[in-house]
C-alpha cells in the first residue's frame, strides 16, 4: 500500500474545521487509515455536558469500525491550536483494540509543519487487550 502521510494530515486538517468546540476553543481533526487504504475523517464534539464530549480521533475510528473497517495502519491528527497534538490516554487505548497483528499503528502529527511519526507503542507501551 503507498501510503501518502501528508495527505493524510490534510485529511485530519480538514476534519479539524468541523470541530464543535465552543467550550475549549481547541478544535481537534484526526484522519484514519485502514489496513484497505481507506480514509475515515473525525473532529472532536463537545456537549454542554462536558463529559459527554468526544475526541477527534476516537470520532474517525469509531466511523471506521462502524463502517466495517476494523484494522487501523495510521492515524493523523491536527489542532489549529497547538503544534504535536498527541492523542490523549482514552484514545491511544481504543487505537491499540483496532491495531492489526502484524503491524503497529504509525501516529502522524505536525511540528513547525514538519510530520513526527511515531509508533503506538511510543505513546501506549504495554497496552491492554482481552
Ligand atoms: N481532544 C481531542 O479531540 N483529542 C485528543 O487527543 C485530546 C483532546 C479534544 C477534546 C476536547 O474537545 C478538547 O480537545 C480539549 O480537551
Amino acid at each position: 500500500m503507498n501510503i501518502n502521510y501528508n495527505e493524510l494530515m490534510e485529511e485530519a486538517k480538514s476534519a479539524s474545521k468541523n470541530s464543535y468546540s465552543p467550550f475549549s476553543r481547541f478544535a481537534v481533526g484526526a484522519a484514519v487509515l485502514t489496513s484497505d487504504g481507506r480514509i475515515f475523517q473525525g473532529c472532536n464534539v463537545e456537549n454542554s455536558s462536558f463529559g459527554m464530549t468526544i475526541c477527534a480521533e476516537r470520532c474517525a475510528i469509531f466511523k471506521a469500525v462502524s463502517e466495517g473497517y476494523r484494522e487501523i495502519r495510521a492515524v493523523a491528527i491536527y489542532s489549529p491550536n497547538s503544534d504535536s497534538c498527541y492523542p490523549c490516554g482514552a484514545c491511544r487505548q481504543v487505537m491499540y483494540e483496532f491495531q492489526g497483528d502484524n503491524e503497529e499503528i504509525e501516529v502522524i502529527t505536525e511540528n513547525m509543519g514538519q510530520l513526527e511519526i511515531n509508533k503506538l507503542s511510543y505513546f501506549l507501551p504495554c497496552g491492554f487487550k482481552i
